[in-house]
């Protein structure tokens, strides 16, 4: 064989690599950019937990011993598996964890779906749905909405499903990036006798039950499963317990799925002081719910400070807003005028959102140095 000629690409299965997920920025390189301290950079382009690590999760890390560090641990992840459940309210037999949302989102995709099937996504939304449903081969048939503050019709993507012949269709509710929910009826009028899996991705559901101030697991679909053996629940302990660096997540599954995706799963997708992590925040629902409160609060006011810039804000059920900047003023540019101060913001290269920006609520001094920054990027700009 001749080496020099041979490409070692045409032994994978696809011909051609898929748009990978964007590797966002570090720290280091923004600081070095901006000329400050990695410590004063400020990631508002995350959606994660503002406000530090929860008390429990820093419990929980402590009660892992360094000395486990050489051996395995259990592979049934059944402390975990029993601390979800306490949680959520749901048999620990219908939960599934996996290294974050992330490996679900594959593990999902990947049971589901083969080469030419097609996968329904509602976009604009999370990347990654689509990132796998093209790793496996399959054809994704996305449903974009008319306009990116307009919600989208349950019987819209129904029907695309139906004449798509799809075998998956994705939700994601709260939806990243447009902060908004589908109903339990919405889900329901998608799903019902529909002859594909529907993943919903709730990854954010424990700031929708803050914002409307119901009880925990409020807007849980869980019940759902009863009536719709099909739909199958995304949750992450990412968001909302603050374990973003743990990769933690699990799916929640009727029985019949459960056991087939338990099977299907990595013998030990998390380590051992991510899941003593994960124990230690489920073990204390009440303190994650008082901040996931504090964010809301916190979020409604940073809503009202852009609002008064003129700003148009979406209604948000999340930890995040998403928002247009006023008359005149191009998102990019603020995104990268915010950059050169170490403040990170999400903003879009094209598509339904190239004037728009997604910004993460994070504690009320963090969020006053964005406003200043802000306030100073565009007085730099008259
Ligand atoms: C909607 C949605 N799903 C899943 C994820 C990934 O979650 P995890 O960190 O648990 O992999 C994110 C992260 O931004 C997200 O926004």
């Amino acid at each position: 064989m001749n080496e020099r000629s041979f490409d070692p690409v045409r032994l994978l299965r696809q011909a051609e690599p898929i748009d990978p997920y964007p590797v966002e920025p570090s720290d280091d390189e923004i600081a070095e950019q901006a000329g400050i301290p990695t410590a004063s950079v400020v990631r508002f382009d995350m959606n994660t937990l503002a406000g530090g690590a929860l008390p429990g999760a820093v419990k929980g890390l402590r009660s892992y011993h360094p000395d486990r560090l050489p051996e395995y641990g259990d592979q049934g992840l059944r402390e975990l598996r029993r601390g979800i459940a306490a949680a959520i309210g749901v048999s620990d037999r219908r939960i599934v964890p996996g290294a974050g949302a992330d490996e679900l989102i594959r593990l999902l995709t990947t049971n589901v779906v083969g080469p030419g099937d097609a996968v329904v996504i509602a976009t604009p939304t999370f990347a990654m749905y689509d990132v796998e449903a093209r790793l496996a081969g399959a054809r994704v048939v996305t449903v974009d909405r008319e306009r990116p503050d307009r919600r989208q019709p349950a019987a819209q993507l129904r029907r695309a499903a139906m004449e798509a012949g799809a075998r998956l269709v994705w939700l994601c509710s709260p939806n990243n990036p447009t902060a908004d929910r589908f109903s339990s009826d919405e889900v329901r009028e998608v799903a019902d006798g529909l002859d594909a899996v529907v993943a919903v991705d709730c990854v954010y559901q424990e700031f929708a039950e803050a914002s409307a101030g119901t009880a925990a697991e409020g807007f849980s679909l869980a019940g759902l499963q009863e009536e719709l053996p099909n739909l199958v629940i995304l949750r992450s302990l990412a968001k909302a317990y603050g374990l973003a660096g743990a990769r933690v997540g699990y799916l929640v599954l009727h029985e019949a799925l459960a056991d087939r995706f338990a099977a299907a799963r990595l013998p030990l997708p998390i380590g051992g002081p991510s899941e003593a992590a994960a124990i230690g925040v489920l073990a204390d629902v009440a303190t994650a719910r008082a901040r996931h409160r504090e964010v809301v609060h916190e979020r409604d006011r940073l809503a009202g400070e852009l609002e008064s810039r003129g700003w148009h804000v979406l209604p948000s059920e999340t930890n995040f807003l998403l928002c247009r900047p006023a008359m005149g003023l191009v998102a990019t540019e603020i995104a990268d005028g915010l950059l050169a101060t170490g403040i990170v913001v999400r903003s879009y290269l094209g598509g339904q959102l190239v004037d728009w920006l997604r910004i993460t609520v994070r504690t009320a001094d963090e969020d006053d140095r964005l406003l200043a920054a802000l306030d100073a990027v565009l007085a730099g700009r008259e």
